[in-house]
Order: C-alpha cells, then structure tokens, then sequence
C-alpha cells in the first residue's frame, strides 16, 4: 500500500468520462510531477492499464469498483482485479454516483473495506448539496456519509476522505476558505479515529486557488475534476 505520510500534499486527477489514447499520451508527455506531493491520475476504466506510474511520486486510480468480488455481474470491475494491474488508488461514493447511480452508504462501505482488503486505497468523496447546505444541514448530512460510508478497516493510513460539496462541483463556484477550513477540521474531529485522517477539497479547484486552498491548515491536498483535464493547468496545481 502506498505510504500516505510520505507526502506533503495528494492531488488526484478525477478525468471523469473524458480522454482517449492520443489525449493520454499527450497528457504524460507534458505531466511534470513534484516529488514532494503524491500525484494520481484516474480515468475510465479501459484507460488504466495506460497510465504511467513511477511508484515515487505518481501513481494510477480507478474511478469506480464493484461491490461484488466476483460472479455473474456483467459489466463490473472487481478490487481484485484492479490491485492485479497496480492500481494503488480507487475514488468510491463521488456524488455523481451517488446521484446518477443511486449509489448509497452501505455501497460505499462495502466498497470502500473490499479495497482495503486488496491494498487499495479508496478515496472516500463526502459533500452535501445546496438544497442540504441552505438547510444547514451540512453537518448531518457529512456525519451520516461518514459513519455509514467508511468501515471500521478504514484508517489514516489506508483510505483517505475527499469533501466535495456536491454545489461546487463543475460550477466554478467554492466555500470561502475559511468554510474549507471549518469543514476538514470537523470531519476530523466527528471521531478521535478521524483526527490523522487526510481530507482533500474537490469543487471547482483550478491553478488560480488550488494554492490558497491547499496551504489550509486542515486542507491535505485537492481532487480535481475539470482542471485536471488541461495538463498544463494540473501542472500548476501539482506543482
Ligand atoms: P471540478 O473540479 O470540475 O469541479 O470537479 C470536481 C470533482 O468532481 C472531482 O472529483
């Protein structure tokens, strides 16, 4: 399993349902990665076993993984078979999920311990929406996805929690830093088993805040979705 403690900061590159294989081989010429930080890169799934890795500094993550371990389930990527092509990172429960394909808690946590069990490290994505936030509901809303979403095999040296409020995603819209900062440090503190937990913020990060965002105290580095698709924009960012 990757040493997480290593780093100083971890940017991960959420691609979504974007690129192809001229895009990829583009995309690693012009990728400069800083040894310091932990830099992943997930795409699609048919795209992984491209992926560049230095096992140092830059490493491969899928995007999504199966509940189910193996068996009659057309279409579905297993953990183990993901750990069999050394893909060290896996993003579970991102709200698009969560919101396109109903996936729930208890997927999340099954999800979340069957890659864990194969040495992969799952990026467990938290986030309330608008409609939850104007509520004031944000902290409910994170401490229900934590406590049903993370199983208890989960620590801070094998998962890590990525806070996306669902309003920033794609909108070019942010909390202010100071909410940024409030936020991490309450998901932290929900449970003395959190404190050494690392969180990155995921909503609209771009090179012109990704810097100011990831110098917050409670703030371990950022995933990027949109911004991470201009290899010289990430460049920035991970620099
Ligand atoms: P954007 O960076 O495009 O807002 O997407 C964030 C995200 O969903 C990363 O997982």
């Amino acid at each position: 399993m990757v040493n997480l403690d290593k780093y100083s900061s971890i940017f991960i590159a959420n691609w979504k349902l974007n690129g192809n294989s001229s895009f990829l081989k583009d995309y690693y010429e012009k990728l400069k990665v800083n040894s310091n930080n932990c830099t992943i890169i997930c795409s699609p799934s048919i795209y992984l076993k491209s992926l560049k890795r230095n096992n140092e500094s830059l490493f491969c993550g899928a995007q999504d993984v199966s509940s189910y371990k193996e068996g009659a389930y057309t279409g579905e990527l297993s953990a183990s078979m993901l750990r069999d092509n050394n893909i060290d990172f896996c993003l579970v429960g991102h709200s698009e999920r969560r919101q396109y394909f109903a996936e729930t808690n208890d997927n999340v946590n099954i999800k979340s311990s069957n890659l864990i069990e194969e040495n992969i490290i799952p990026v467990i994505c938290i986030g309330e929406t608008l409609e939850q936030k104007e509520n004031n509901l944000t902290e409910q809303i994170l401490s229900t996805q934590i406590k049903d979403g993370i199983p208890s095999s989960a620590n801070h040296q094998n998962a890590l929690i990525a806070y996306e409020p669902v309003w920033a995603i794609g909108t070019g819209l942010t909390p202010t830093l100071d909410e940024i900062n409030q936020v991490h440090e309450l998901i932290k503190h929900f449970d003395t088993k959190f404190r050494n937990f690392k969180v990155l913020y995921g909503g609209s990060v771009k090179s012109s805040n990704s810097k100011e965002i990831n110098d917050l105290n409670h703030v371990d580095g950022c995933l990027i979705g949109g911004a991470s698709l201009k290899v010289d924009e990430f460049n920035i960012i991970i620099s």
